[in-house]
C-alpha cells in the first residue's frame, strides 16, 4: 500500500544531496519498493536526441551514482560523444521520484573488475556473447550461437576475464531533484543545484 509522506520541507533536508539521497533510498528498501536501484539512464545521441533506457545503479557514494554497461552498446558510445547525462528514479510505493543531471566519467579498471568478479558465471558469459545495441542480422540463432561459443571457449576457465569493452560508469551531479506526491494538494519539489560560490543551493520548484 502507498505510503503518505510527510512534507518536503528546505530546513529539514540534508545540506548535501547525495546525503538526502541515502536517507531517501534506505526508505525506498525499508519499504519494499520493487527494484529501488533501477534508474533510467538518458543520454544524448550523436544527432543530438535523447535516449533513455534502464539500468541498474550498482552504487553509490558523495562521488555519484554508478552503473556498468558494455562500454561499445549505443550508451557507451552516446557518453563518449557526450558525457552530461541524466537519470530518474521512481519510487511508486513512495510516491517519491529522484532527478539528477551531471557529468559521467568512466570508472577504473579496478573498480570494473571488482564488480565483474562479483557477478554470477551466466552473467559473464552473456555480457561476452552479446555485442549489445547491434543488430542480430542472424537473430536470435546468432546469439544463440555466439553463446555456445563462449560456453566452450571458457569451459576450462574459472575466472572469466572482464572484456576490455565492458566496466562501469558514474555520474557525478551537478543537480538532484526530489519530487513527493502530496495527497489532493501540490506536490513538493526541492532542487539542489551546484553554484561555483555557494556550494549546493536548495530551491523550491512549482509542482
Ligand atoms: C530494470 C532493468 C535494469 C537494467 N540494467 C541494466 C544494466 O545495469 N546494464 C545494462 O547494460 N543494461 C541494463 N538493462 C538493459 C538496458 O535497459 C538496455 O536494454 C541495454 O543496456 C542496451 O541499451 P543501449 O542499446 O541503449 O545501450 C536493464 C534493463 C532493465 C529493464
Amino acid at each position: 500500500m502507498d505510503e503518505p509522506q510527510p512534507p518536503l520541507d528546505e530546513l529539514s533536508v540534508a545540506v548535501d544531496p547525495l546525503e538526502q539521497f541515502t536517507l531517501w533510498f534506505d526508505d525506498a528498501l525499508k519499504a519494499r519498493v520493487r527494484q529501488p536501484d533501477a534508474m533510467i539512464l538518458s543520454t544524448v545521441g550523436i544527432d543530438g536526441s535523447p535516449r533513455s533506457r534502464a539500468v541498474l545503479m550498482r552504487g553509490f557514494d558523495e562521488r555519484g551514482f554508478v552503473w556498468h554497461t558494455n562500454r561499445l552498446s549505443a550508451k557507451g558510445r552516446e557518453l563518449a560523444y557526450e558525457p552530461r547525462a541524466a537519470l530518474v528514479w521512481h519510487w511508486r510505493e513512495l510516491n517519491r521520484q529522484v532527478r539528477s543531471t551531471g557529468l559521467v566519467t568512466q570508472l577504473s579498471d579496478a573498480e570494473s573488475d571488482e564488480y565483474w568478479h562479483s557477478r554470477p558465471r551466466v552473467s559473464q558469459i552473456g555480457a561476452w556473447a552479446s555485442p549489445q545495441s547491434a543488430v542480430l542480422e542472424g537473430g536470435r540463432a546468432e546469439l544463440d550461437a555466439r553463446l555456445a561459443q563462449i560456453e566452450a571457449r571458457f569451459a576450462n576457465t574459472d575466472a572469466i576475464p572482464r572484456p576490455s569493452d565492458w566496466g562501469g560508469y558514474r555520474l557525478a551531479p551537478f543537480m538532484i531533484e526530489l519530487w513527493q506526491g502530496r495527497e489532493a494538494r501540490l506536490h513538493d519539489r526541492l532542487r539542489y543545484r551546484t553554484d561555483p560560490a555557494q556550494g549546493w543551493v536548495i530551491e523550491r520548484l512549482a509542482p
